[in-house]
This record gives structure tokens, sequence and C-alpha cells, in this order.
């Protein structure tokens, strides 16, 4: 745990409106600040920043909020500890080194370190020419330059029991830290072997440029052809970009995603800064969200074969979804873009790179190659599936240009097309209404409530819970009296999210005598803050009667509670429910 004095005062120096306007446009609004919420794509602002106190930020579209911290690590993709550290930086404020470190795990930086010195240890065992077949694979079969080689600090690991075992012993890094960081593991017999052997090393640095992990490529036909650090205190896979260290510097308008880190340290090597690649996982949003901070366009440029392609098509929709301008590039006669610009040069590859079709293209094209437009009933087929398309972009502009250039491909009046793109706008909007109505609905049902899951077995209670907290979380004051009387306790409260929250509140208040939310950031995740400061903001933006609506929202809790035998009832007609839905 992170001293509760550096956290107030990584708080304090972090203005959280000077934070948030470096991600969003932020307007005044009163004493508040509006903006588009960068959580979740929407026209109109919702997105609001609370200045007053810690200050605070929720969206009232998507349900994201927190204080600084939260934002940080939802913006940054950064867990707690982290989040603090990008903030310390940020402000200049060091954090004590035994601080950032929770019992009982080994730390992040002993990890990092313990990395940086492996990655030493498995370069100089590769240019010490001990091992010419690892230099010659990297060399002759994989054409890359020794500068190359260097840039990306690649190793070898040799094929051995314990050398790098013996290594990090001898600087003092114990066999509990090594296989923390993945790097050695422990047989049945207790001994404690290095996990990495006989294989071509790739380090992994995130965008700090710390070395968080390893890939290691084996030098033949043996399987697996990858191993790769499974998450540690330093790596998560789901969030980590290969090369995006490199790349991030180039502030490129666009960035090259890559399959493999092979690629990418090939592309690189030809001149191609800007390739990045996931690390042996599918693309998630994380990384999507991660890519829109640093770049405006992505180029899919995935394997040829089918499952590359198929992935391809996956990774599209993703990056699309967080605003990306997104294209995809099939390498033609050869297997991958490593092996394209092996056979056919870097000057190609730009050629083709150029040639990448956007979005619209991509999907226009295959439009067009589904239906045989020489045949009518087939060309209006076509023409409304286009129709279809164009209306899903939102600027009036792009799609004028698009109904310009698919009127022409297809043959048809571009009025015409206009206008079924006019009717499917308005459908769209229809449907979209509809289903933000459902949404709503449901979530004031407790439907689909993952952050608390027990709201739906008991609404009244659970309502009148986040009453209470909200009026607390506006006026932490008013604990003093609820201690005093003994009426509310955390046995009151039904929902186990809603009790772990009073419990959280009271223990900060008691400790504190005052309540801050950056110590309540470290309690719940940033999806659990949303919700929390949520209940705060839906409070605040009431009239401040509080102590009598605090008083009528525990009667109602206590007669909820008394009479909360009928919550299974509920329960079994929901689950019933929920089981004719699953079959
Ligand atoms: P590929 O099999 O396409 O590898 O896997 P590659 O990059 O073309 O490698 P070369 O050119 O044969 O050396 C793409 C990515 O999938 C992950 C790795 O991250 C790899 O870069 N992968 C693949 C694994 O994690 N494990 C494997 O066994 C194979
Ligand atoms: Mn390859």
């Amino acid at each position: 745990m992170i001293d509760r004095r550096v956290v107030e005062e990584i708080k304090y120096r972090n203005d959280i409106r000077d934070v948030i306007s470096q991600y969003v446009t932020l307007k005044r609004a009163g004493s508040n600040y509006n903006g588009l919420c960068p959580f979740h794509s929407e026209k109109t602002p919702s997105f609001t920043v609370f200045t007053a106190g810690e200050g605070n930020f929720y969206c009232f579209g998507c349900g994201a909020g927190g204080d600084v911290v939260t934002f940080v690590m939802r913006a940054e993709n950064l867990d707690y500890p982290s989040a603090l550290e990008f903030l310390a930086k940020r402000a200049g404020i060091d954090i004590p080194e035994d601080s950032a470190k929770s019992q009982g795990e080994v730390s992040r930086t002993r990890v990092m370190d313990m990395n940086r010195e492996a990655a030493r240890f498995f370069h100089a065992t590769l240019v010490s020419g001990n091992y010419p077949e690892a230099l010659s694979y990297l060399r002759d079969k994989r054409a890359f330059p020794p500068a190359l080689i260097r840039h990306f600090g690649l190793g070898f690991a040799p094929n051995e029991w314990g050398s790098l075992v013996k290594h990090l012993k001898s600087k003092h890094f114990s066999e509990e830290e090594m296989i923390a960081a993945n790097l050695a593991a422990k047989s049945a017999k207790g001994t404690v072997y290095d996990v990495f052997r006989n294989r071509i090393i790739v380090p992994i640095l995130d965008i700090n440029g710390n070395v968080v992990a390893f890939g290691g490529r084996v030098m033949d036909d043996s399987k697996p052809k990858y191993l790769n650090s499974t998450d540690t205190p330093a790596f998560k896979k789901r969030r980590t970009l290969f090369a995006l260290n490199f790349a991030k510097d180039l502030c490129a308008e666009r960035m090259i995603l890559c399959e493999g880190y092979m690629d990418v340290i090939a592309l690189h090597g030809a001149g191609f800064s800007n390739a990045i690649a996931t690390l042996g996982t599918a693309i998630t949003e994380e990384h999507a969200r991660l890519m829109k901070r640093y770049t405006k366009e992505v180029v899919i440029c995935y394997d040829a074969d089918e499952a590359g392609q198929r992935a391809a098509d996956k990774a599209f929709s993703l990056l699309s979804e967080v605003g990306l301008e997104t294209k995809i590039l099939k390498v033609e006669g050869a297997k991958d873009p490593d092996e394209y610009i092996k056979k056919y040069g870097a000057g190609k590859f730009k050629l083709l790179l150029e040639g990448s079709r956007t979005r619209f293209d991509f999907k226009l094209g295959s439009i067009l190659e589904k239906h045989d437009i020489t045949v009518p009933l087939e060309k209006i087929r076509a023409a409304d599936e286009a129709a279809e398309l164009i209306a899903g972009f939102y600027s009036a502009v792009e799609r004028d240009i698009y109904i310009d250039t698919a009127a022409r491909k297809l043959s048809v009046p571009t009025d015409t097309l206009k206008a079924d793109v006019q009717q499917k706008i308005r459908s769209r909007q229809k449907k979209e209404n509809k289903e933000e109505l459902r949404r709503v609905m449901s979530e004031s049902a407790g439907y689909g409530n993952r952050t608390n899951p027990d709201y739906v077995r008991n609404p009244a209670a659970a309502s009148a819970e986040e009453t209470i907290l909200g009026l607390i979380l506006y006026s932490p004051e008013l604990l003093g009296g609820i201690e005093a009387s003994g009426e509310l306790r955390e046995e009151t409260f039904q929902t186990e999210f809603n009790r772990r929250v009073f419990a959280a509140i009271r223990a900060i208040y008691n400790d504190h005598q005052t309540l801050e939310e950056g110590l309540l950031s470290e309690r719940f995740t940033p999806e659990e803050m949303g919700r929390i400061i949520g209940m705060k903001v839906r409070r605040t933006a009431l009239t401040n009667n509080g102590e009598d609506v605090l008083k009528e929202c525990i009667a109602r809790l206590q007669n909820a509670r008394t009479k909360g035998n009928n919550i299974e009832d509920i329960e079994d007609i929901l689950g019933a429910k929920r089981r004719k839905q699953n079959e």
C-alpha cells in the first residue's frame, strides 16, 4: 500500500481538470466542465468534471467515473500503483520505493530491474560469439543486420537449465523473484530452472522503455514455436503492444499493426518504425484504446492466410469502434509482411501501404464482389447494402464522398442513393433511441448490473442504499451522526457491493476523520468507482435536504430488511426467466 500522505500529495499536485484536459476538450458549464466522454463514443457531451472538493469525473452516458487516479487508470490502462506512479512523475514527486510494493508480492520495479538484467544477459550471450548458430539464425535466416539486433536488444538463451538463474543470483535476485517474473520455474523436485532455453530472445518493452516481458523463438521447427512470458506484476499482455515504445516517439499519424513480433522487427529494419504487434494474443479493446492515444489511423497487416484475414476482420471492427481510421493491407505473394519485405523489398511494401484500402473501400469492395450488378435485383441489393454501410459514418462530408463513389461503381443515380442513405440514417436513429431506452430500463431494473449483481434481488433496498451512500459521499460529516445513532450498520446493507462501499467509507472516515476518495480508488476497480461516483453525482444534482432523506432511506432500508423474505421469490422468477432465455 502506498502511504496515504503520498497519495494525497500526488492528488493535490495533479488538478483533475488539468489532467483530463490532456485527453478531453473541456468546456465550462457552471462550476463544472463538460466534454465528450473518452471511454465511449458519443456525439453530445455527457462527460462531466466536477471541480469541487477533491474533484471527480462522471459520464452520464456510460457510467464511468471516479477521481483523477481512476481517470488515469482507465485512460492509460494502468493498475492503481502504476497510475499513481504516472501522476507522481507528471507532478515531479518521488514515490518511496518501499511503498509501491504490496505485501507478499514481488514489486513491479523489482521485476523490471531483473528483466533488464536478464535482457542484458541474453544479449551478451548472443553477441559473445559462443553460439554462432544463434547469430547465424538472425543474420542469415531472418536477414536482421547487427544494428537492428542491437536496436531491439535481441538475445539468446543457451540450451542450459541454469545459466540465467545463476547470473541473476550473482546480481542478488532471489529465486522467488525469478519465478514471479516468469524467468524461472520450480520443478517437482524443487529445483529452480531457466524458463527460456535454446531460444532467440525478444525483450518486450512497455511505453516507458521498461523491460516487462520476453518472447522466445526456437531456431528450428520444434514446438512451441514461441514461448512468451505469462502475465507478471510488470506485464499484462492484454495491454501491451510490442514496439509501441518506438512507434509512439514518431508521433505518426498512422501505425501498422502486425500479428507477429518478427514482422515488426523486419518492418522497423526496413524503415517502417511505426509497426507494432500484439503479443501472442488477439487484439483487445484495451489495445485499441492504447493505439488511439498515439495515432489516428491503423493499417492492419496480418498474415495472408485465412486465419490471419479473419483475425484482421475482427481487429478492424474493434479499431473502428474506438474511432480509429482503419485500413486493411493484405500482402500478396508472401505469407506475412516479414516475408514480403524480404522477397520484394521496402519500396514495394511502401506502395502497398499507400494503396491500402480504407474501411469504406474495403467494405464496398466486398459488396461488389458478392453481387453481380449486371443483374437488376442483385444491383438493388448491392445498393441497399452500400446505403447501409454509408449510413454508418458519422461525418456528413465523408458520407457525401462515399455516396459519389458508390453511385459511380454501382451505376445508380447519386440522388437515389443519397435518399436511401437518409432513410437508413433515420431508421438507425429510431433503433438507437429504442436501444438506449431499453438499456436505461434494464439498468434500472438491475439487469446487466455487473458491479452490483445483488441489485436485482432487492432493487428497493439497493436504491435506498445508493441514496444513502450518495449522501455520505457528498457530505461525509453525516457519518458522525450515523455512528452516534447506531441506526445504520454494515449488516443493514443488503447488497454485498453497497455493504462493501459503506464499510470502506467508514473505515477511511474513522481513520482520517475525512473522506478521501483517493483512498477509495485504491480499494475499488475503475468500474466500481464509476458506480460509486455515480451515486454521489446523482445526489449532488438534487436539492440539499440531506438529513431528512437520510432518515427516510434508513427507515426504508430497515423496512425492506424485515420484509426481506420475498427476495427468494423474486430470485426464483428471475432464475426461471434466465434459464428459459438460455435454452
Ligand atoms: P506466427 O506463427 O505468424 O509467427 O505467429 P511469425 O511472427 O510469422 O513468426 P515467424 O516469422 O515464423 O518467426 C504470430 C504471433 O503469434 C504468437 C507470437 O506472438 C507470434 O509473433 N505465437 C505464435 C505464440 O505466442 N506462440 C506460438 O507458438 C506461435
Ligand atoms: Mn511470420
